[in-house]
């Protein structure tokens, strides 16, 4: 195991010209974490957001500095060290796991808390699995009372969890409809959209009504979510603008109460529980895991460019390992 390793850091929130290869010191598991070995780090937008600094909470309570310098959440790799009380990884194991409270992923090497992590299956690749962990488990949260014949709307459709929300959603038998940018409607369609939407063009709170709102990028007033449901309907925000969640968790959940629909954010449970299902899916061939484009670790500045800027159709993933099957 060599001292150091290659990893993209950075010190001050900006644009990706911030970050920078750089040599550092390879981690060292404490209790109930393991060293990974990375072959494939995917990226969200959470990763996006944390290197801005926006919205506020992606700053994690600092103010010029991030808390972590290497960022990066959904792993797989192989497990090359174990801390004290690890009992269900050995080294050797291939893993993936969403890593979003410690990151790291955007190195050769990273800790991870053992239990955010699982076994990956042998059907999917690095690069797939790395997909799944974060978009997955918020797919799966956000479309769980989603049955046969609810309208549902999804808001961010094209991004990573729209694509796992849209293909979840229309197993299950719902009519759904995908709102996003110009450039990636026939993404939506191709994934079982049954209408689609450019917020471009039209206000998706204008059409409706719909039964459940699942909207990954609120950036209205409260009121607006309100109208769009029908008796009896839920929204709920995943991520968005501060002010939107800020109106979401207060005036949009008084108003919606007073008209019989509910208004509110999902905090998504994260971890093995969620993605696993999801990945056996996957392997069995249920849900399709679409990568946009993969990058080498020195063009992790690219490829979060690629992601913050909306490019993106499905996930794009940094292959930092060069054993990728
Ligand atoms: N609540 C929780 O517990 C939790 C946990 C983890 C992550 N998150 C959050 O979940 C959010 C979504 O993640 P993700 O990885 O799915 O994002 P993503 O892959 O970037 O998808 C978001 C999509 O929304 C589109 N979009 C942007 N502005 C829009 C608008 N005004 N109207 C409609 N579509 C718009 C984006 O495309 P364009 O930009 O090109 O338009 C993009 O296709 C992030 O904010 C993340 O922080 C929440």
């Amino acid at each position: 195991m060599p001292n150091t390793m290659r990893a993209v850091v950075f010190d001050r929130f900006g644009p990706p010209d911030v970050l920078r290869l750089e040599d550092v010191p390879v981690p060292v598991p404490g209790p109930g974490r393991v060293l990974v070995e990375v072959v494939a780090t995917s990226l969200n937008l959470s990763d996006w957001e944390c290197l801005v600094g926006s919205p506020l909470y992606a700053k994690e309570l600092r103010i010029r500095s991030p808390r972590n310098r290497i960022l990066g959440s959904d792993i797989a790799g192989r497990v090359v060290a174990v801390g004290r009380g690890v009992t269900q990884f050995v080294v050797g194991d291939e893993v993936y796991g969403d890593n979003l409270m410690l990151k790291g992923g955007f190195a050769e090497y990273t800790v991870a808390d053992a239990s955010m992590l699982a076994h990956k299956p042998a059907g999917l690749t690095f690069t797939q699995a790395s997909a799944l962990p974060q978009a997955g488990a918020i797919a799966v949260h956000g479309t769980e009372h989603v049955a046969s014949g609810t309208r549902l709307l999804i808001n961010g459709g094209g991004g990573g969890s729209g694509m796992f929300g849209i293909q979840l959603a229309k197993r299950a038998g719902a009519h759904v409809t995908a709102v996003d940018n110009a450039g990636k409607l026939d993404f939506m369609r191709s994934l079982g959209a049954d209408a689609v939407i450019d917020y471009h063009v039209e206000d998706f709170t204008r059409t409706g009504p719909y039964d459940r709102v699942l909207d990954l990028v609120a950036k209205r007033s409260p009121l607006d979510y309100v109208r769009v449901l029908a008796p009896g309907g839920r929204y709920r925000a995943v991520g968005g603008s501060m002010r939107s969640l800020l109106g979401i968790v207060s005036v949009g959940t008084i108003a919606a109460r007073l008209r019989g629909r509910r208004v509110g954010m999902l905090l998504v449970r994260t971890g093995p529980s969620r993605f696993v299902p999801l990945a056996d899916r996957c392997v069995a061939g249920d849900i399709d895991i679409r990568i946009d484009r993969t990058y080498s670790l020195a063009d992790t500045p690219e490829a979060l460019a690629r992601v913050g800027e909306g490019r993106a159709l499905g996930k794009v993933v940094v292959e930092v390992g060069d054993q990728l099957s």
